[in-house]
């Protein structure tokens, strides 16, 4: 099941984050990277803003298996899948859905900041890298890619 996130579900989607960080992006960045990653959004304030704010999505199979979110600019801010669940079709699910969304949104463009891990499954559904860049998150450099669709509508 598909549904828009509440408010209650601030805890299960905050762990979801930082265990797929910690296990999942592992194979990609550093022990150091994922410490600093995984400890981005630690504050409720943080998770309740994208929440309330965003289109933000969560897949429930008995548990929260996966959620995305796009802001009111038409950026993909989140996509976390969990650890249990991956390559399920939870993110295909979730991006199919973010993407009638920003088409009905009148969008023409949708971008993201994607993960080494993501990428590949970015351009599966038809992005392209616009940069690659480096970040900071509390002091350790993390690099990631610019990336950006084209919507047809
Ligand atoms: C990236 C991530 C969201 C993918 O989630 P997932 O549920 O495992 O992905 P899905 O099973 O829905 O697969 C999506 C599609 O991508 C394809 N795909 C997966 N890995 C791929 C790869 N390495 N190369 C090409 N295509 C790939 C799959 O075949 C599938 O396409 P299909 O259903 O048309 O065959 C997940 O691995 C994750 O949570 N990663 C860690 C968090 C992260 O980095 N998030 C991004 C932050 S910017």
């Amino acid at each position: 099941m598909i549904r828009l996130a509440t408010i209650t579900d601030l805890d299960e989607i905050a762990h979801l984050y930082r265990d797929t960080i910690s296990t999942v992006n592992l194979k990609d960045y550093s022990a150091e990277q994922v410490a600093a990653w995984a400890g981005r959004w630690t504050n409720t304030p943080g998770w309740t803003d994208k929440i309330t704010n965003q289109h933000f999505l969560v897949v429930e199979d008995g548990e929260i298996t996966g959620f995305s979110s796009l802001t009111h600019n038409g950026h993909v801010d989140m996509l976390f899948v969990h650890r249990n669940h991956q390559g399920k079709g939870v993110a295909k699910l979730l991006l199919t859905e973010i993407e009638q969304v920003a088409k009905n949104k009148k969008f023409s463009i949708i971008t993201t900041d994607a993960s080494i891990t993501a990428r590949p499954v970015f351009e599966h559904f038809g992005f392209n890298v616009v940069a690659p860049q480096t970040i900071m998150v509390d002091g350790v450099e993390l690099n990631n890619f610019k990336m950006a669709k084209s919507l047809s509508v």
